[in-house]
């Protein structure tokens, strides 16, 4: 970063009589992190200078000659040739004193009726607002990632798990359906989260408004939002819509965390469910035989630091009387990292969903030990007339007795199954199979083969 002399003093320095040293100058800076707003500062400042002059508040030329300006910093940001300096502190003040230094007075001009504090929170609202929209794309990626794996799963049979033990058979695609809901209250998160996101606070100036006669609504309309801030002292200082989206980011990084650690259990041979493709997986330096799952255990480890982030802001905000507050220029950095980790995560996430190799012979062994039938067998008596909890004490005690002969339910001849229950008859078999067991949950939300594919394809159309 090129560093000005000092003879260059700051854009707010009148009042001083001595310049700020180096070492506050380099801690109070925000443009190393912040320059990545620039874009977002640059439509800012072409929406307020096309009001003020609208409204009569600055020139004609002025207007022209700070359009052109702002068009070449532009350029000279996106070509990389832009000289950052930490002398002008923020990406504020850099965009404004290079305007200044090519279009002369116009470009000192477009401050009128404007402070850094309504600009900057209209800055981070604009890049958020690309960047939910951007995540919202994502996360369709992903569930669709999640539907084309569980279209060949319907009827795939695991044992689904309570307090990680076996607990009822289910379809493979049921499971993997329980992400993509997650995920679409992840989306609907996100899109709410954009509609307190969407509104602008330009206009409030420092804290109480301008005496100058501003048109809002035509820089909200100019910038697509949905309407602006109502109150000034607010809109400058409020980041609670920041620290919605780490909080709906957060959500969103558990779920894909949970997903990876089922993954990370699954791979491993012991239970041998799954195998991640190669390409996600690292080997070890040390030990050759080592295929480790990286790619979900990284995602699992970041969804600790996006948790954080929402903890950051959470405390950033806390403390802070009204208005704005130096405190806030501490947002940038958990948001955008934040959003960096989040948009890394889910498109590694949703490429990986397509490397999963299904072994429908693992689960299906899996499914036929522990007793996963025991409660198709309960709910088998109560149909013939026993109380549940009679029938719950039945099944209890032919467990106990399959468990001495090491057998499957399924295993037991009729004859030995009818002691603990006179109720039992030849059909009992048919429930006591994984495939009955699936078939009979065939209610809305069940995991019947059936209503898995009905709901695989009502959520192709909900993401399509
Ligand atoms: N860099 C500052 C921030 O990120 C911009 C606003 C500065 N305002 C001020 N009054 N010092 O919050």
């Amino acid at each position: 970063m090129a560093q000005e002399k000092a003879k260059d003093p700051a854009l707010w320095s009148g009042r001083f009589s001595e310049p700020v040293s180096e070492l506050v100058k380099r801690f109070t800076a925000s443009v190393d992190f912040d320059r990545r707003l620039a874009e977002f500062d640059i439509d800012g400042s072409f929406a307020h200078a096309r009001m003020l002059n609208a409204c009569g508040i600055l020139g004609t030329d002025d207007l022209a000659a700070i359009e052109k300006g702002l068009g070449q910093v532009r350029e000279e940001i996106r070509a990389g040739s832009f000289e950052w300096s930490l002398d002008a502190e923020d990406v504020h003040l850099n965009i404004e004193k290079r305007l200044t230094a090519l279009v002369g007075d116009a470009g000192k001009r477009l401050h009128t009726a404007r402070s850094r504090n309504d600009q900057v929170a209209t800055d981070v609202r604009l890049y958020l607002r690309a960047s939910i929209d951007d995540i919202v794309d994502l996360i369709k990626s992903t569930q669709n990632a999640l539907l084309d794996l569980a279209d060949n799963h319907a009827a795939t049979i695991m044992p689904g798990f309570t307090h990680m033990q076996v607990a009822q058979p289910v379809s493979y695609a049921h499971h993997l359906m329980a992400y993509f809901e997650m995920l679409a209250r992840d989306a609907q998160r996100m899109t709410d989260c954009r509609k307190r996101v969407n509104r602008l606070p330009l206009g409030a100036a420092a804290l109480a408004g301008t005496s100058f006669p501003i048109d809002r609504q035509m820089v909200a309309k100019e910038l697509g939002f949905d309407g602006v801030c109502e109150n000034s002292l607010d809109a400058v200082s409020d980041r609670d819509f920041a620290i919605e989206f780490c909080a709906a980011s957060a959500l969103l990084m558990v779920h894909l965390s949970r997903f990876c650690e089922e993954l990370i259990i699954w791979m491993n041979p012991r239970f041998a469910f799954v195998d991640l493709a190669d390409r996600f997986c690292t080997g070890s330096s040390i030990m050759p035989q080592k295929k480790n799952p990286d790619v979900p255990e990284l995602i699992r480890g970041k969804t600790g630091r996006v948790n954080g982030h929402l903890v950051a802001l959470l405390t950033l905000m806390k403390g802070q009387p009204l208005a704005y507050n130096k405190d806030n220029q501490e947002d940038k950095e958990p948001l955008f990292d934040t959003v960096d980790t989040l948009t890394a995560s889910l498109r590694v996430f949703a490429d990986m969903v397509g490397g999963i190799k299904v072994n429908v012979d693992a689960m299906r062994k899996a499914a036929l030990e522990g007793y996963a039938t025991a409660t198709d067998l309960a709910d088998y008596l109560v149909k013939k007339g026993l109380p549940f909890r009679e029938a719950h004490e039945a099944v209890a005690q032919a467990v106990k007795f399959a468990d001495g002969r090491g057998c499957d339910l399924s295993a037991l001849k009729l004859a030995e199954l009818q002691q603990f229950s006179p109720l039992v008859d030849k059909d009992v078999f048919a429930a006591l199979t994984l495939e009955g067991s699936l078939k009979s949950r065939h209610h809305i939300g069940g995991t019947a083969p059936s209503r898995v594919k009905a709901a695989i394809a009502k959520a192709r159309k909900a993401v399509s």
